[in-house]
């Protein structure tokens, strides 16, 4: 088995000499496959006009690694270095969260021209605003002049958003507008060039905005491809679509973002064991839920794109807030969406979007994992619900979700704990090189004649080995800030 895992050579001779400082140090240059070895200097910026006069970066400072011998999907192997190694996390931000569409916020955090919410696409902090004109902008959080961010708030509503460092001042359409004493810079200073970094693409789906610095990208639907049917589930019941409830909860977590990511893709396989308490707690008896429930039926869905979900089929399988269960419509709702995705994705089910936005369709949970170092990342989730819900079942909705995928949700919690558990034991020497298993399903993807694209069973690490396998291709890709024009 683990012949099928081969870190690629450099990195190998800097394990034997156990130096994970040399190890990444000795990594072959992206200059050898074709590229301009990271960012070339004509593209570096490219999300904006601005001038980089003299600046240029040496290409060593953005080498790459091939992972190949890091994923095997077919044969189900991980090498846990993915969890740990600080040049494949800065690699990841580069070649996975620079090009892919990342989840931003819901459309209806904004209302007025002014209101913002600042988040992050990967490490990089953006705003994200509507302009004069009501559009859904996005903007590096990220002063022009010696870098502070522009925008310290959470989110809030402005005219303009005034950097608290000198005083450089943006206007929501990002230009810069006002220098204190602006006599004193060169002729050749003109503020039409030193407007905030925009995001170039920014679009939504139900609700959902989405944005990617990538300046030619695929459209957001056909990234989401075979996925969107499976988001319809829960952001499609009601012809006015959703709406969000309560703020955003942020916590952090010891933990690389994909634990959590490639968990909501794949992994009901954990739900007897790790929530075994609070399957007790929620069962009417006490004693438990019922054989039919433990042992359930479901499928997983298994994207080409990365991107994952899975739900059980059986009638009994909502864990649902009861006052919730009974205002939903299903009768509708099943006209609405069919029979297929009521008594599937719709219920008690989990999924991703690659790379890191995830969703929990009954609570109506839906979060963010932001990565943070290869070891940590923050976990930011929202309460979302059917817009013609009324105000005391949104209220009995967001209570239960609370209750169960708060930060101190009683499921969130043991999930939270296996993360952590998992990440905190990597960095061992000897632990770091034992590959990980997810073989459970291989070979069962196929297409059921009841859900769009390729499923595989409710237990499966399909979803997770698609998941991976979408990693290391992007890894292995050359991103748009690396190609030569
Ligand atoms: Fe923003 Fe100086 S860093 S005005
Ligand atoms: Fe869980």
């Amino acid at each position: 088995m683990e012949r099928c895992l081969q870190r690629n050579a450099p990195w190998n001779i800097a394990v034997r000499t156990g130096s994970l400082n040399a190890m990444t140090s000795t990594n072959r240059p992206a200059a050898e496959s074709g590229t301009c070895g990271g960012v070339c200097e004509s593209q570096r910026g490219a999300a904006t006009t601005a001038p980089r006069g003299a600046l240029q970066r040496p290409a060593a400072m953005t080498r790459n690694l091939d992972v190949s011998g890091l994923v095997d999907s077919d044969g189900g192997l991980l090498d846990r270095a993915i969890f740990t190694d600080e040049e494949l996390y800065r690699q990841e931000m580069r070649r996975i969260f620079a090009p892919s569409w990342l989840f931003l916020a819901h459309t209806d955090q904004f209302h007025k021209p002014g209101d913002f919410f600042t988040t992050y696409m990967g490490e990089d902090p953006v705003i994200v605003t509507l302009d004069k004109n009501r559009k859904i902008r996005a903007y590096l959080n990220s002063c022009r002049h010696r870098g502070a961010r522009v925008c310290r708030a959470d989110f809030g509503a402005t005219r303009n958003f005034t950097c608290t460092y000198h005083g450089w001042a943006y206007d929501l359409e990002g230009k810069l507008i006002s220098v204190p004493k602006q006599d004193g810079y060169p002729e050749s200073f003109d503020v039409k060039d030193w407007g905030l970094v925009e995001v170039p693409h920014i679009e939504t789906y139900h609700g959902l905005i989405f944005g990617t610095w990538n300046p030619q990208p695929v459209t957001l639907r056909e990234s989401l491809g075979d996925m969107a049917w499976y988001m319809d589930a829960m952001l499609d019941h009601d012809p006015d679509g959703t709406v969000v409830v309560g703020g955003v909860h942020k916590w952090v977590l010891d933990g690389n973002w994909k634990l959590t990511a490639e968990q909501f893709a794949t992994d009901w396989y954990h739900v007897n064991m790790s929530h075994a308490s609070a399957l007790m707690v929620l069962s009417p008896t006490g004693k438990g839920p019922k054989d039919e429930i433990i042992h359930r039926t479901g499928r997983q869905y298994v994207d080409p794109n990365g991107h994952g979900a899975g739900f059980p089929v059986h009638p009994r399988n909502r864990f649902d807030s009861q006052t919730v269960h009974e205002w939903m419509d299903y009768t509708a709702l099943r006209e609405r969406l069919g029979q297929a995705r009521v008594e599937g994705p719709m219920t008690t089910g989990h999924a991703t979007v690659f790379p890191n936005f995830s969703y929990l369709p009954v609570n109506g949970s839906i979060r963010i994992w932001h990565p943070k170092g290869p070891d940590k990342m923050e976990v930011w989730a929202w309460t979302i619900v059917d817009k013609s819900m009324p105000d005391e079942v949104r209220e009995a909705q967001r209570l239960y979700n609370l209750r169960t995928f708060g930060p101190s949700g009683i499921f969130e919690q043991d999930d939270g704990e296996n993360w952590s558990e998992v990440q905190a034991i990597s960095r061992g020497f000897i632990t770091n090189g034992v590959a990980l298993n997810y073989q459970m399903g291989i070979g069962s993807e196929r297409e059921d004649g009841r859900h769009p694209g390729k499923t595989s069973e409710l237990y499966s690490d399909a979803a997770g080995r698609a998941f991976y396998a979408r990693w290391r291709e992007l890894m292995n890709t050359p991103a748009w800030h690396e190609e030569k024009r």
